[in-house]
């Protein structure tokens, strides 16, 4: 009888130590798996599908390693970040950067992104990720990779983020370009979550608010022909993604070649990616050079500073009757500015979610 009592513990006390090694076995099988959290990109009513290359598909991991690097300095060894260029209580963008050509750029707000089939002014570079990579050189970030590396290893969370987002243990065992790739990737499917349909305008379209007579004026001059503004800014993104000559200059010179200064076609001269207008009462100043300081002189150069002659000028802008420019009224181009100013999205500037974690 007493043997048998014993016999009992001693089986119970060995299924205890069994169950105990099990769980704890299932406990380190949780922290060392990489399973990443599908996330899927939210599609405003009525907006087309955004691509997304299946080589780099957003996570919720992946997504909290990019928001955490796009606002860091440790990327650079000259403290700037990508937000540096792109903050968000700027609708991700401050007005202009002078590049090593001396040449003033205007810089892009990183918003809705995920819409864009090329990016940059000159549509150069099809591939969101291939963005950021440039910025490790010397006329950005000027990045020391063995210093990265060591920042990552040493920081509280990074390994952890690396981990979980890409199954990477160890940053010092990738290559300098497997590690920029990494963090490119990261970023990018950061900034595919960046996206703007707070402003007026949507909650007009969603028939929550009404527009003004002025803006209803200026919507009616930017949808039909009197300003012919929705042939390359359309709705819903404010962008057809078409390279189009304005007319802005009629020598074309230095960077004002535009699109030709990358694809060496003739008719590319003066030709430049449309930019979406979302937010553009946030991004003064205007066009690719930064020439123009309000929103007052963009829409006087669409009504009577369009030069005819420039090379490669889009039709649309030398229709038969626009010979003495689009004649409208000083009210009326107050109308087309007000407009354009119900685009502003101020619910952007501040989201937590896509806020600086750190
Ligand atoms: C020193 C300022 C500066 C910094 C820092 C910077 N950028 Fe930019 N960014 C620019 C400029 C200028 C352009 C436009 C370049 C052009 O079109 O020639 C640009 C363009 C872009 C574009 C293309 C946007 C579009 O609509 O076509 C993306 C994406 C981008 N940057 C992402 C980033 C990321 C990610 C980082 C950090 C890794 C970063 N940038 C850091 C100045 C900066
Ligand atoms: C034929 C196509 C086309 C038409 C029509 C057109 N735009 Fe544009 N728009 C562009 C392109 C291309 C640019 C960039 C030009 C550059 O930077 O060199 C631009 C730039 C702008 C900018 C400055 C954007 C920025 O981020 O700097 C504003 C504002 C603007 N357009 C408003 C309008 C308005 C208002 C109308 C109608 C009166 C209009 N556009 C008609 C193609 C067009």
């Amino acid at each position: 009888m007493k043997n048998y009592k014993l016999i009992i513990i001693l089986i119970l006390s060995v299924l205890f130590i069994f169950s105990c090694k099990k769980d704890n076995e299932e406990q380190m099988q949780i922290d060392n798996s990489y399973v990443p959290t599908p996330l899927a990109i939210r599609v405003p009513a009525g907006w087309p599908q955004p691509v997304i290359p299946a080589w780099n598909e957003t996570t919720l991991e992946g997504v909290r390693l990019g928001r955490m690097l796009f606002y860091d300095p440790i990327l650079s060894s000259n403290g700037l970040s990508c937000s540096s260029c792109h903050p968000q209580n700027q609708a991700f963008a401050v007005p202009f950067r002078v590049n090593s050509a001396g040449d003033t750029v205007s810089i892009p707000p990183l918003v809705n992104l995920a819409w864009n089939p090329d990016f940059e002014w000159l549509g150069q570079e099809p591939i969101l990720e291939h963005v950021p990579l440039a910025d490790f050189g010397p006329e950005f970030f000027n990045t020391n990779m063995d210093t990265l590396v060591k920042r990552i290893k040493a920081h509280q969370k990074y390994p952890q983020y690396f981990r979980e987002a890409f199954n990477i243990n160890d940053v010092s065992t990738l290559s300098d370009d497997e590690l920029q790739r990494n963090i490119a990737n990261a970023i990018s499917q950061f900034i595919r979550t960046i996206i703007s349909d707070g402003s007026k305008f949507d909650k007009v379209s969603r028939h929550e608010t009404a527009f003004t007579a002025e803006e209803m004026d200026g919507a009616s001059i930017f949808y039909t022909e009197r300003g012919d503004c929705f042939h390359c800014h359309g709705t819903p993104l404010f962008t057809n993604n078409t390279f189009n000559n304005t007319g802005l200059d009629s020598v074309l010179t230095g960077q004002n070649l535009g699109r030709y200064l990358y694809t060496g076609i003739t008719t590319d001269k003066g030709k430049f990616s449309a930019p979406s207008l979302r937010n553009i009462e946030l991004t003064a100043p205007y066009m690719h050079d930064s020439r123009f300081q309000t929103l007052e002189e963009v829409v006087e150069f669409y009504n009577s500073g369009v030069h005819w002659n420039s090379p490669n000028i889009d039709p649309i802008m030398t229709k038969p009757f626009k010979e003495y420019g689009l004649l409208l009224s000083a009210v009326e181009k107050a109308d087309l500015v007000a407009f354009l100013k119900t685009l502003t999205d101020t619910t952007l500037l501040s989201n937590p979610a896509i806020s600086n974690p750190h």
